[in-house]
């Protein structure tokens, strides 16, 4: 059993997202405060077991670890909190936008801190996540961390600009995935299964697909040319994938994304 002591500010889909992941790691002693709602706070300490405060920042001396799972525009008001009262502890967020150079600006010199970008897959375990450490960050810190994430999925360490340009991708990224499913399980409707049936055959497709890329040392391009034999039946589709410039589409879209979040910071 971990005996770090950890404090989630937030009490929302992401944090009950990580909760979760961090139960199953064994992380046990987890307080966790949020903005006011009594009712979420009882959700949350019924559905997990842990412990809930409606006063967060008269525990922080007591914690190792305090996660910030609260919206972006909420990390002023919260770090400012915190900045009163910490002394030391690892500070983490997951919030879009609020990189490491956000926090350590906004909380006393040396405090470590890490920003972390999982995605809705965490919910799950399956999140893949982005990180990057802040200049006070130890070898032990980084353990926790990583111990953390792997309760939640997958995670790469990267700088803090890669993970500002990669999260549109690895965050938004599943809409576009559910986006191509959503269209595939209405075609498939259209042959009399239902939406039930059709959602499973389109579900295990892209986990298959999923299975594929990961474990077969193949890339995109071989993977898809095994499917698509010259003048067979795939190619065929392909080709209007490139008579509507399918390419161009998705990386304008991500340029969309980028755009998007880098006027939001
Ligand atoms: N959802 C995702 O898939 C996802 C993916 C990656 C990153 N994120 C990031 O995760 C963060 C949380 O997102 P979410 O989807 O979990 O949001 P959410 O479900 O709306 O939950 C937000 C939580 O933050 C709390 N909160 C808001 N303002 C606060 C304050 N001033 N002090 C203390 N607590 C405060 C709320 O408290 P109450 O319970 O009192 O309302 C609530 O528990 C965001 O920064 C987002 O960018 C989310």
């Amino acid at each position: 059993m971990a005996t770090e002591k950890i404090l989630m500010i937030g009490a929302g889909r992401m944090a009950q997202a990580i909760i979760n992941g961090l139960m199953q790691a064994d992380f046990n002693h987890i307080l966790v405060g949020n903005n006011g709602n009594a009712q979420r706070l009882e959700e949350v300490e019924s559905r997990f077991g842990v412990r809930t405060t409606n006063q967060w920042q008269n525990h922080v001396s007591d914690q190792d670890i305090i996660i910030l799972a609260v919206p972006p525009e909420a990390h002023e008001e919260v770090l400012t909190a915190l900045g009163e009262v910490i002394d030391g502890q690892l500070v983490l967020t997951v919030a879009a936008g609020i990189d490491v150079t956000y926090l350590e600006s906004r909380l006393p010199e040396g405090t470590p801190v890490s920003w972390l970008m999982p995605n809705t897959a965490a919910a799950k375990g399956e999140s893949m996540t982005l990180f990057t450490l802040g200049k006070y960050v130890t070898d032990e810190h980084e353990y926790y961390i990583e111990k953390i994430l792997f309760s939640i999925g997958q995670f790469k360490k990267l700088t803090e600009e890669q993970v500002h340009r990669i999260t549109p991708i690895t965050g938004s990224g599943p809409a576009f995935v559910y986006r191509l499913a959503d269209v595939l399980i209405k075609e498939v409707q259209k042959a009399g299964v239902t939406e039930v049936v059709a959602k499973q055959l389109i579900a295990q497709m892209v986990k298959g697909s999923s299975v594929m890329l990961t474990s077969d040392l193949k890339c995109p391009q071989d993977l898809m040319d095994e499917v698509a034999t010259p003048g067979g039946v795939t190619e065929k589709g392909l080709q209007v994938f490139d008579d509507h410039h399918f390419d161009d589409m998705i990386k304008e879209a991500i340029r969309k994304c980028v755009d998007h979040a880098t006027r939001d910071e």
